[in-house]
C-alpha cells in the first residue's frame, strides 16, 4: 500500500514553500532594503522647497499649517507617504504631475533628512504606487 500522509511534514514544507513564494511575487511598494541614494535626497530637498511642500510644513518639515512631517507614522511607511504625495487628501493638493524620480525624491527627502529612515525610495516604487 502506498503511503500517502496529507498534512504530514514534507506536505507542510511544500506548502509554507508555496506560500513564500506568492508573498514574494506580490507587489510591494518599497522593499525597504536597499539604501536611499543621497543624490536623489538632495534633489528631493530642492523640489520639497520649489513645489511648496515647505511653505505648508516647513523646511524641517517642523509643520505650519500642514501637520510636522518630523516622526509622522505616514512617512514611516514608503507606501502611505507615496500615496499622500500623489494623491494628497484633506486640505493637501497632489502631485501627480511629477514624475517617478521627482516624488522619489522628495520622498527620500523627507524620509531620509527629516526623519531617520535609511531605506531608500526608487522611481520603480512611485509607478507602482500610482
Ligand atoms: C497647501 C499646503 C500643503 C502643501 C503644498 C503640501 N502639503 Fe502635505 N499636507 C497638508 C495638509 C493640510 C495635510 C494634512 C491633511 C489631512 O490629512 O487632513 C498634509 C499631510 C501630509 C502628510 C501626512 C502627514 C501625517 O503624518 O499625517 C505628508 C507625509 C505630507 N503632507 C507631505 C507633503 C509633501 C512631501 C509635500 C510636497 C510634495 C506636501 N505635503 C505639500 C498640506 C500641504
Amino acid at each position: 500500500m502506498t503511503n500517502i500522509t496529507v498534512g504530514g511534514t514534507a506536505f507542510r514544507r511544500a506548502i509554507i514553500v508555496a506560500m513564500s513564494a506568492i508573498a514574494m511575487s506580490s507587489t510591494t511598494i518599497g522593499a525597504e532594503t536597499a539604501p536611499t541614494d543621497p543624490t536623489s535626497a538632495e534633489a528631493g530637498q530642492q523640489i520639497f522647497e520649489t513645489i511648496g511642500c515647505s511653505s505648508c510644513h516647513g523646511t524641517k518639515g517642523e509643520g505650519i499649517t500642514a501637520p510636522k512631517l518630523v516622526g509622522s507614522l505616514t512617512v514611516s511607511k514608503v507606501d502611505t507617504l507615496l500615496k499622500r504625495i500623489l494623491y494628497g487628501g484633506g486640505d493637501m493638493p497632489p502631485f501627480n504631475n511629477l514624475t517617478d524620480e521627482q516624488v522619489a525624491a522628495v520622498a527620500n527627502f523627507v524620509r531620509s533628512k527629516i526623519n531617520n529612515y535609511s531605506a531608500g525610495v526608487t522611481a520603480e516604487d512611485v509607478t507602482k504606487a500610482r
